[in-house]
């Protein structure tokens, strides 16, 4: 989704900016442009479609300035154009780059034009370019910094919606604006320079030390200093906010070895898996909850039921979680999507844990859902997250972190297992009191052994490649799984329809003959998840049904379930583990699937069309 990046230094920032949008690309976006001062002067350049077009045309225009502004836009207000990508600017002083969604935009897109603004575009940026300059010209001092920051709080003040900005004028060519009010932003601190970008992966060429914006804060940004104010002060006060150093080594620039982000994801995962349990575990194998927060061990002592909400992928971590928090715990387990969670009434059962789960920490739809359930009386809220910083882990009171290391490919994959693995720890301590020791030691040496199960479902790799041309020329695909492995086929699904544009529904293989069963023949490949469980020989009979009907089966089972390939049958076998963490390892051979498929399709498998890896709009 849109990014901003922003410099102020004394060297040409223009190579800067730029590698910052290259290093936003994988969020998704289909303009991108920049604005710089140059002798008092703004010059912009914008561009349709990837980075590397508007790098082209810089070069031809020699764009170049001490100071700087830079977007990737993600369309919501108006169409993909150059006339509607960022910068935006009014007249010749001012230009904007902004994420999110100014939501009164229209009305004061009215006011604005009754004072004579003209609009160039139909995004709500401009908005927000023409009101900055409406609010300059109303502050009657002199063109100091005092007159630029408070005609940026009127500015923000008027504004309703959730956005991260940044403003230049022409009459400071020392001062870069910017502000944060539901959308994330950081300021990057440098050697006489400064940095501002909507994640700190965008300006890890430059720094590795970062200001994470509260909600609600705006800063006036120089070579020297910054200056740090907060909506929720009445006044124009400053406030204080640490520098954090980004501990995560600069992975984005490297994909390695690997063709894309996406496979190389994969394949971390063992590692990921290993990071993430790290540190939960005690000498003696006790489960150390202390990492979730001060005081989480008694919170989680009172838990009585647990509310899990979240987006796409990481929905469907939740759904499978559901099953383990209610069978290994004896909790009872709601799972909802975020978007309808949050404009839901709610009736909260007495102590019941609010559960988020979100790779990035910053989509729009869970934060709302966590602002929301903050007002409804849960017992505590507990935010499972890969970014330690995001202001989903800043908002909630306990956090529990996947370590699996910055996420690129817009499909999620490592971020999904090692959420499922923290997930899983998380019911052995919240079912603490109530699991005989004897499983719960199972449990955990499941758990241990999960990397090298995941590692040897990579070597699998080779088989699962060769499936893949068979679905080059396939229009729609079923995937069917039972019990935990209903929400790994629901997974499976999205993997392959992401990045191979394939339609493929999952569908829990009870259910398959009450209506998808119409839709079998030999034209249909049906996915299924079929590991030795106790739902072995019932999900057989499902697919008796489908070969029945002429479809064709791909499987992937356990090596000890002893299924026979034949002309309309092909099985991948999966080595045998233990039943709690196999709807982890069987979610492997399913990405597998997914890349290699959009990999015979030819399709932009980091960045497929449409989407955005984090979606910070609602
Ligand atoms: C987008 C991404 C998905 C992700 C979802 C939720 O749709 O493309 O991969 O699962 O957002 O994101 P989150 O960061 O909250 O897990």
């Amino acid at each position: 989704m849109c990014g901003i990046v922003g410099a102020i230094s004394p060297r040409n920032v223009t190579p800067i900016l730029l590698e910052g949008l290259k290093r936003l690309e994988y969020r998704g976006y289909d303009s991108a442009g920049v604005a710089v001062i140059h002798q008092n002067r703004l010059q912009r350049e914008r561009e349709i479609g990837k980075v590397a077009g508007l790098e082209a045309k810089l070069q031809s225009s020699e764009l170049s300035g001490q100071i700087g502004i830079a977007h990737t836009r993600w369309a919501t207000h108006g169409k993909p154009s150059v006339d509607n990508a960022h910068p935006q600017m009014s007249g010749t002083d001012v230009a904007v780059v902004h994420n999110g969604i100014i939501e009164n935009h229209e009305r004061l897109r009215d006011q604005l034009a009754a004072h004579g603004y003209v609009f160039a575009s139909d995004t709500d940026t401009e908005v927000v370019a023409h009101l900055f300059h409406y609010h300059y010209q109303l502050v009657n001092t002199e063109p100091n910094d005092e007159r630029l920051i408070r005609a940026f709080r009127e500015t923000l003040e008027a504004l309703q919606g959730a956005y991260a900005l940044s403003i230049l004028h022409t009459e400071h060519p020392g001062a870069l604006l910017c502000a944060k009010v539901g959308s994330p932003l950081v300021i990057g601190e440098g050697s006489e320079e400064h940095f501002i970008g909507s994640d700190p992966l965008a300006l890890l060429q430059v720094t590795d030390r970062f200001i994470y914006l509260e909600e609600g804060d705006y800063a006036l940004v120089t070579r020297d200093e910054k200056r740090i104010y907060s909506l929720s002060e009445s006044g124009m006060v400053e406030v204080e906010r640490p520098i954090v150093r980004y501990e995560h080594g600069d992975h984005a620039a490297d994909r390695g070895e690997f063709r894309h982000f996406m496979l190389k994801e994969i394949h971390e995962q063992p590692r990921a898996l290993r990071d993430s349990l790290a540190g939960k575990f005690g000498q003696a194998g006790e489960l150390l909850a202390s990492s979730l927060g001060p005081n989480a061990e008694n919170i989680l002592r009172c838990v009585k039921q647990v509310q899990i909400v979240s987006c796409g992928t990481s929905y469907h971590a939740g759904l499978v979680a559901r099953y383990w928090l209610e069978a290994l715990a004896g909790v009872p387990c709601s799972v909802e999507v975020a978007s309808e969670f949050r404009y839901r009434q709610v009736v909260v059962p007495e102590n019941t844990l609010f559960v988020t789960i979100s790779q990035s920490g910053e989509t729009a739809d869970t934060l709302a859902a966590l602002r929301f359930a903050k007002t409804k009386g849960y017992l505590a809220s507990l935010a499972i997250c890969n970014v330690p910083g995001s202001s989903l882990v800043r908002e909630s009171d306990y956090r529990l972190l996947t370590n699996a290391g910055p996420e690129i490919g817009v499909a999620s994959t490592k971020a999904f297992t090692t959420q499922l693995a923290v997930l899983l720890w998380l019911t052995a301590v919240i079912g603490q009191a109530q699991m005989p020791a004897a499983s719960r030691v199972e449990l955990i040496n499941a758990l241990r052994s999960l990397p090298d199960h995941v590692a040897s479902v990579l070597a699998l790799e080779p088989a699962i490649e060769r499936l893949a041309a068979y679905f080059a020329n396939k229009h729609h695909t079923l995937f069917l799984g039972r019990g935990t492995h209903y929400p790994v086929a629901m997974e499976g699904a999205l993997k392959l329809k992401e990045i191979s544009y394939i339609h493929a529904e999952a569908y829990a293989a009870g259910e398959l003959k009450h209506g998808p069963l119409a839709l079998v023949d030999e034209e249909m490949p049906v996915v299924t998840v079929a590991p030795s469980n106790e739902l072995l020989e019932k999900l057989k009979s499902n697919l008796q049904e489908v070969q029945a009907r002429g479809g064709q089966l791909i499987n992937f089972v356990c090596e000890e379930a002893h299924f026979k390939d034949n002309d309309n049958v092909t099985n991948v076998c999966l080595p045998k583990v233990d039943d709690w963490i196999a709807p982890i390892v069987y979610s492997v051979p399913l990405q597998l699937l997914a890349y290699h498929v959009a990999l015979v399709k030819g399709t932009d498998v980091d960045k497929p069309r449409n989407l955005a890896k984090s979606v910070t709009v609602e």
